[in-house]
């Protein structure tokens, strides 16, 4: 038995902004408060949004200033200003940080609490305020997953919050809202999603669903993101990114994401390395060591790539495809740790934490390899060249 958790209403495609309204409509919502940040508010995105709904007799309230790994702070801020209107539903508009920020706002305008109460183990699947989410990014797959993070900004803890109420009713897929991005966040935020394709392809919870989602978003982003790195401009490209982004978020929500996610929310924590950035620097190695638990998995994520010809064995297959991850990185200049700048004495001095985290997350064992607690620190040790 498969459970199966997906937005309800969709709309995907250039110009998919403009069927906002209609999607609110049809779900039976008329006044939204929109979270948002400076960034977005300043490029008259927010502006956009706003007139779009007011063209519709939809009045809408806003906060712009949501922040990047949204702390505590920053939500008790953002559901002050909700409570001073009336609104009945939750618009997050951007990256994952103000989709992650308008999740924990929905459910706390409609239960009370603080997100320290709602943290894993606890599972929050009664409903708050419907949410909509309209990512600017091709990555995150937030618009899609029943989770959130917050960070308690007094202990640097990343609170991980989980449960139906976070997943979001609306989400609205525009491409166009990506073509803008520079182009070190087009690459992070893309490998973050080509990995929670792969991760959800090789989890041990995968399932025949999420399989074909995992292996459409591979084969897309894999072929595209080099071309909207590139070329940031180019339709085409942005287009087949947030498409598999979205089905990657859709795939790794159901399937859940393994070691390298498990071993890359350390590094962000720890040294406020991004997310997508901190996932591609593990990417290659943990595969490398990841391999001999899924090899035939591995091998169809090959030659679904292109890497190798169809009729390529999987040993072959994956060896080629551990390559493919080595090259990539140094094509899009993903830096190790070491290359990035980060502190050798600190990296060494929390191996041990940084592990325990790791394995405490749940990840890890839902790799097709379970590491130990010392694999693990061997592991991160490999990475930092
Ligand atoms: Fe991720």
């Amino acid at each position: 038995m498969t459970a199966l958790y997906l937005p309800s209403l969709v709309r995907i495609g250039g110009g998919a902004l403009n069927e906002l309204p209609a999607a609110l409509k049809q779900a039976g919502l008329s006044a939204p408060f929109i979270i948002t940040d400076g960034f977005m508010a300043k490029s008259g995105l927010l502006d956009r949004v706003q007139t779009l709904l007011a063209e519709a007799d939809i009045q809408s309230g806003a906060f712009p200033d949501a922040v990047p790994d949204p702390t505590v702070t920053s939500v008790e801020a953002a559901l002050a200003a909700l409570k001073r209107g009336v609104y009945d539903c939750v618009i997050g508009l951007g990256g994952g940080s103000p989709i992650d920020t308008a999740k924990m706002v929905a459910v706390l305008a409609k239960h009370g609490g603080t997100p320290s109460h709602l943290k894993v183990p606890h599972v929050q699947d009664e409903a708050g305020l419907p949410i909509i989410a309209i990512p600017t990014t091709a990555g995150t797959g937030s618009e899609a997953t029943r989770v959130t993070v917050i960070t308690d900004e007094k202990t640097d803890e990343k609170m991980l919050c989980a449960g139906y109420a976070y997943l979001p009713h609306i989400a609205i897929v525009d491409y166009e809202l990506t073509l803008t991005m520079p182009r070190r966040l087009t690459a992070d935020t893309g490998i973050d999603a080509l990995t929670h394709a792969m991760e959800a392809y090789v989890s041990k919870r995968a399932s025949p669903f999420t399989d074909a989602l995992a292996l459409a978003a591979i084969k897309r982003i894999w072929h595209a993101l080099p071309i909207a790195c590139k070329d940031p401009s180019c339709r085409e490209a942005r287009e087949q990114v947030m498409q598999g982004a979205f089905e990657a978020g859709m795939a790794f929500s159901n399937a859940s994401v393994a070691l390298v996610h498990g071993m890359s929310r350390p590094i962000g924590a720890h040294f406020h390395v991004a997310h997508g950035l901190s996932n591609a620097m593990l990417l290659p190695e943990i595969t490398a060591w990841s391999v001999t638990g899924a090899q035939s998995r591995y091998a169809t994520c090959a030659r679904v790539m292109g890497i190798v010809p169809s009729e390529t064995e999987d040993g072959a297959a994956c060896t080629a495809l551990v390559a493919a991850l080595r090259e990539r990185n140094r094509e899009l200049d993903v830096p190790s740790p070491s290359s990035y700048g980060l502190q050798e004495s600190r990296w060494n001095d929390l191996l041990t934490l940084m592990a325990e985290q790791a394995l405490a997350s749940g990840s890890p064992a839902n790799n097709p390899r379970v590491p130990s607690h010392t694999e693990i620190i061997d592991l991160y040790r490999k990475v930092w060249a």
